[in-house]
Protein backbone atom coordinates (compact mmCIF):
# COMPACT_ATOMS: atom_id res chain seq x y z
CA UNK A 1 0.00 0.00 0.00
CA UNK A 2 1.09 4.03 -0.08
CA UNK A 3 1.96 3.14 -3.82
CA UNK A 4 -0.21 4.82 -6.35
CA UNK A 5 0.11 1.75 -8.97
CA UNK A 6 -3.21 1.87 -9.65
CA UNK A 7 -2.89 5.91 -11.22
CA UNK A 8 -4.08 6.71 -15.19
CA UNK A 9 -6.24 3.00 -14.59
CA UNK A 10 -10.11 2.94 -14.36
CA UNK A 11 -11.53 -0.44 -12.21
CA UNK A 12 -14.95 -1.50 -11.46
CA UNK A 13 -16.22 -3.07 -8.59
CA UNK A 14 -19.22 -4.53 -7.29
CA UNK A 15 -20.38 -5.25 -3.97
CA UNK A 16 -23.45 -6.09 -2.14
CA UNK A 17 -26.05 -8.70 -2.92
CA UNK A 18 -28.42 -8.36 -5.45
CA UNK A 19 -32.23 -8.58 -4.32
CA UNK A 20 -35.16 -10.03 -6.37
CA UNK A 21 -38.68 -9.24 -6.16
CA UNK A 22 -41.61 -11.01 -5.39
CA UNK A 23 -43.75 -8.37 -4.94
CA UNK A 24 -43.35 -4.55 -4.00
CA UNK A 25 -42.36 -5.75 -0.04
CA UNK A 26 -40.32 -8.88 -0.47
CA UNK A 27 -37.39 -10.63 -2.18
CA UNK A 28 -35.23 -13.21 -2.25
CA UNK A 29 -31.65 -12.34 -1.37
CA UNK A 30 -28.51 -13.42 0.35
CA UNK A 31 -26.13 -12.10 3.66
CA UNK A 32 -23.48 -10.35 1.62
CA UNK A 33 -22.70 -6.86 3.43
CA UNK A 34 -20.54 -5.22 0.66
CA UNK A 35 -17.66 -4.25 3.16
CA UNK A 36 -15.01 -6.67 1.28
CA UNK A 37 -16.86 -4.62 -2.16
CA UNK A 38 -16.44 -1.66 -0.89
CA UNK A 39 -12.87 -2.33 1.26
CA UNK A 40 -11.75 -2.94 -2.65
CA UNK A 41 -12.97 0.59 -3.84
CA UNK A 42 -11.16 2.29 -1.12
CA UNK A 43 -8.22 0.83 -1.69
CA UNK A 44 -7.98 0.88 -5.35
CA UNK A 45 -8.99 4.67 -4.87
CA UNK A 46 -5.85 5.15 -2.29
CA UNK A 47 -3.69 3.32 -5.19
CA UNK A 48 -4.77 6.43 -7.52
CA UNK A 49 -7.54 4.33 -9.41
CA UNK A 50 -10.46 5.92 -11.01
CA UNK A 51 -13.18 3.80 -9.32
CA UNK A 52 -16.79 2.75 -10.26
CA UNK A 53 -18.25 0.73 -7.84
CA UNK A 54 -21.60 -1.03 -8.50
CA UNK A 55 -23.25 -1.55 -5.21
CA UNK A 56 -26.33 -3.73 -4.85
CA UNK A 57 -28.07 -2.98 -1.43
CA UNK A 58 -25.61 -3.04 0.76
CA UNK A 59 -26.37 -0.24 2.87
CA UNK A 60 -23.31 1.67 3.35
CA UNK A 61 -22.05 5.16 2.97
CA UNK A 62 -20.62 5.69 -0.78
CA UNK A 63 -17.04 5.99 -0.29
CA UNK A 64 -15.35 9.61 -0.85
CA UNK A 65 -13.87 9.78 -4.53
CA UNK A 66 -15.41 6.97 -5.87
CA UNK A 67 -18.39 6.92 -8.19
CA UNK A 68 -21.04 4.93 -7.00
CA UNK A 69 -23.90 2.90 -9.33
CA UNK A 70 -26.97 2.13 -6.60
CA UNK A 71 -28.23 -1.20 -8.23
CA UNK A 72 -31.23 -4.06 -7.29
CA UNK A 73 -31.67 -6.78 -9.09
CA UNK A 74 -29.07 -8.97 -11.29
CA UNK A 75 -30.45 -7.50 -14.20
CA UNK A 76 -29.82 -4.02 -13.08
CA UNK A 77 -25.98 -5.04 -12.44
CA UNK A 78 -25.37 -6.98 -15.38
CA UNK A 79 -26.46 -3.43 -17.06
CA UNK A 80 -24.39 -1.40 -15.09
CA UNK A 81 -21.74 -3.46 -15.11
CA UNK A 82 -21.61 -4.01 -19.20
CA UNK A 83 -21.24 -0.21 -19.54
CA UNK A 84 -18.97 0.54 -16.82
CA UNK A 85 -16.93 -2.34 -18.04
CA UNK A 86 -16.55 -0.62 -21.57
CA UNK A 87 -13.36 1.09 -21.04
CA UNK A 88 -12.42 -0.55 -17.26
CA UNK A 89 -8.44 -2.12 -17.24
CA UNK A 90 -9.76 -4.51 -14.09
CA UNK A 91 -13.30 -5.44 -12.72
CA UNK A 92 -13.80 -7.42 -9.67
CA UNK A 93 -16.66 -9.01 -9.30
CA UNK A 94 -17.56 -8.90 -5.30
CA UNK A 95 -20.91 -9.03 -5.26
CA UNK A 96 -23.22 -12.23 -4.65
CA UNK A 97 -25.00 -12.11 -7.35
CA UNK A 98 -28.43 -14.46 -7.04
CA UNK A 99 -28.66 -17.07 -9.45
CA UNK A 100 -32.01 -17.46 -9.70
CA UNK A 101 -35.03 -14.41 -9.81
CA UNK A 102 -38.56 -15.53 -9.58
CA UNK A 103 -40.10 -15.75 -12.85
CA UNK A 104 -43.02 -13.47 -12.00
CA UNK A 105 -43.48 -10.01 -10.05
CA UNK A 106 -46.69 -9.38 -8.51
CA UNK A 107 -47.46 -6.09 -8.66
CA UNK A 108 -49.61 -6.15 -5.81
CA UNK A 109 -48.76 -7.61 -2.59
CA UNK A 110 -48.89 -11.43 -2.36
CA UNK A 111 -51.98 -12.33 0.23
CA UNK A 112 -52.39 -15.75 2.18
CA UNK A 113 -55.93 -17.01 1.66
CA UNK A 114 -58.17 -18.91 4.60
CA UNK A 115 -57.47 -22.59 3.82
CA UNK A 116 -55.45 -22.21 0.41
CA UNK A 117 -51.90 -24.14 0.36
CA UNK A 118 -49.08 -21.34 -0.35
CA UNK A 119 -48.63 -21.06 -3.69
CA UNK A 120 -44.82 -22.79 -4.90
CA UNK A 121 -42.35 -20.00 -5.96
CA UNK A 122 -41.22 -20.87 -9.87
CA UNK A 123 -37.66 -19.43 -10.51
CA UNK A 124 -35.45 -18.78 -13.86
CA UNK A 125 -32.21 -18.13 -14.20
CA UNK A 126 -30.04 -14.85 -13.85
CA UNK A 127 -27.32 -14.37 -16.61
CA UNK A 128 -23.87 -14.79 -15.12
CA UNK A 129 -22.33 -11.74 -15.51
CA UNK A 130 -18.76 -12.61 -14.69
CA UNK A 131 -18.93 -15.04 -17.18
CA UNK A 132 -20.28 -12.86 -19.86
CA UNK A 133 -17.37 -10.09 -18.51
CA UNK A 134 -14.68 -12.85 -19.16
CA UNK A 135 -16.30 -14.19 -22.36
CA UNK A 136 -16.44 -10.62 -23.77
CA UNK A 137 -13.31 -8.54 -22.88
CA UNK A 138 -14.65 -5.32 -24.28
CA UNK A 139 -11.16 -3.97 -23.29
CA UNK A 140 -7.80 -5.80 -24.31
CA UNK A 141 -5.67 -7.01 -21.66
CA UNK A 142 -8.60 -6.42 -18.84
CA UNK A 143 -7.68 -8.24 -16.38
CA UNK A 144 -11.14 -9.58 -14.90
CA UNK A 145 -11.81 -11.11 -11.37
CA UNK A 146 -14.44 -13.44 -9.37
CA UNK A 147 -15.42 -14.43 -5.70
CA UNK A 148 -16.19 -17.65 -4.63
CA UNK A 149 -17.68 -18.33 -1.44
CA UNK A 150 -17.46 -22.06 -0.71
CA UNK A 151 -18.58 -24.12 2.22
CA UNK A 152 -16.69 -27.65 1.34
CA UNK A 153 -13.61 -28.45 -0.77
CA UNK A 154 -13.00 -24.69 -0.96
CA UNK A 155 -10.05 -24.76 -3.48
CA UNK A 156 -10.96 -27.80 -5.70
CA UNK A 157 -14.12 -25.80 -6.19
CA UNK A 158 -12.54 -22.41 -6.75
CA UNK A 159 -10.16 -24.07 -9.39
CA UNK A 160 -13.49 -25.87 -11.19
CA UNK A 161 -15.41 -22.28 -10.80
CA UNK A 162 -11.70 -20.45 -12.28
CA UNK A 163 -12.25 -22.36 -15.33
CA UNK A 164 -16.25 -22.24 -15.82
CA UNK A 165 -16.57 -18.79 -15.65
CA UNK A 166 -13.17 -17.53 -17.74
CA UNK A 167 -11.78 -14.80 -15.39
CA UNK A 168 -8.29 -14.51 -14.65
CA UNK A 169 -8.25 -14.58 -11.21
CA UNK A 170 -10.63 -16.08 -8.46
CA UNK A 171 -11.09 -15.08 -4.62
CA UNK A 172 -12.29 -18.08 -2.62
CA UNK A 173 -13.62 -18.04 0.95
CA UNK A 174 -14.83 -20.29 2.86
CA UNK A 175 -18.07 -19.21 4.30
CA UNK A 176 -20.59 -21.01 7.20
CA UNK A 177 -22.60 -19.56 9.69
CA UNK A 178 -20.69 -17.45 11.71
CA UNK A 179 -18.05 -17.04 8.68
CA UNK A 180 -17.00 -13.94 6.53
CA UNK A 181 -20.70 -12.73 5.50
CA UNK A 182 -20.98 -9.24 7.53
CA UNK A 183 -17.31 -9.71 9.44
CA UNK A 184 -14.75 -6.98 9.61
CA UNK A 185 -12.22 -9.40 8.68
CA UNK A 186 -11.48 -12.04 6.21
CA UNK A 187 -9.64 -15.27 4.96
CA UNK A 188 -9.10 -15.98 1.69
CA UNK A 189 -6.87 -18.04 -0.91
CA UNK A 190 -6.44 -15.94 -4.59
CA UNK A 191 -6.38 -18.52 -7.67
CA UNK A 192 -5.32 -17.56 -10.99
CA UNK A 193 -5.35 -18.85 -14.29
CA UNK A 194 -2.02 -19.14 -14.74
CA UNK A 195 -2.14 -21.67 -11.57
CA UNK A 196 -1.19 -19.51 -8.92
CA UNK A 197 -2.12 -19.84 -5.58
CA UNK A 198 -1.95 -17.09 -3.31
CA UNK A 199 -3.39 -17.80 0.08
CA UNK A 200 -3.94 -14.47 2.33
CA UNK A 201 -3.91 -15.21 6.54
CA UNK A 202 -7.03 -13.99 8.08
CA UNK A 203 -6.83 -10.07 8.80
CA UNK A 204 -9.39 -6.88 8.08
CA UNK A 205 -11.21 -6.76 4.51
CA UNK A 206 -8.51 -4.05 3.51
CA UNK A 207 -5.76 -6.21 3.66
CA UNK A 208 -7.18 -8.85 1.42
CA UNK A 209 -8.49 -6.32 -1.25
CA UNK A 210 -5.04 -4.74 -1.06
CA UNK A 211 -3.24 -8.27 -1.95
CA UNK A 212 -5.94 -8.32 -4.82
CA UNK A 213 -4.78 -5.21 -6.35
CA UNK A 214 -1.50 -6.40 -6.08
CA UNK A 215 -2.47 -9.48 -7.90
CA UNK A 216 -4.17 -7.33 -10.69
CA UNK A 217 -1.28 -5.13 -11.04
CA UNK A 218 0.83 -7.75 -11.82
CA UNK A 219 -1.27 -8.97 -15.02
CA UNK A 220 -1.80 -5.53 -16.32
CA UNK A 221 -0.53 -5.10 -19.75
CA UNK A 222 1.87 -1.32 -18.85
CA UNK A 223 0.51 2.13 -19.76
CA UNK A 224 1.70 3.75 -22.79
O1 LIG B 1 -21.30 -19.16 -9.53
P1 LIG B 1 -21.07 -18.36 -8.30
O2 LIG B 1 -22.25 -17.51 -7.92
O3 LIG B 1 -20.52 -19.09 -7.13
O4 LIG B 1 -19.90 -17.34 -8.72
C1 LIG B 1 -19.52 -16.29 -7.93
C2 LIG B 1 -18.87 -15.21 -8.77
O5 LIG B 1 -19.61 -14.99 -9.98
C3 LIG B 1 -18.86 -13.86 -8.07
O6 LIG B 1 -17.73 -13.13 -8.51
C4 LIG B 1 -20.15 -13.22 -8.56
O7 LIG B 1 -20.09 -11.81 -8.49
C5 LIG B 1 -20.24 -13.73 -9.99
N1 LIG B 1 -21.61 -13.94 -10.48
C6 LIG B 1 -22.09 -13.17 -11.54
N2 LIG B 1 -23.35 -13.38 -12.03
C7 LIG B 1 -24.13 -14.35 -11.51
C8 LIG B 1 -23.65 -15.16 -10.47
C9 LIG B 1 -22.40 -14.92 -9.97
O8 LIG B 1 -21.35 -12.29 -12.01
N3 LIG B 1 -25.35 -14.54 -12.01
Amino acid sequence: AGTPDLTGRHVVVSAGGTREPLDPVRFLGNRSSGKQGYALARTAAARGARVTLLSANAGLPDPAGVDVVHVGTAVQLREAALKAAGDADAVVMAAAVADFRPETYATGKIKKKDGEEPAPIALVRNPDILAEISAGRPRPGQVVVGFAAETDDVLANGRAKLARKGCDLLVVNEVGERKTFGAEENEAVILGSDGTENPVPYGPKEALADRIWDAVVSRLPHQE
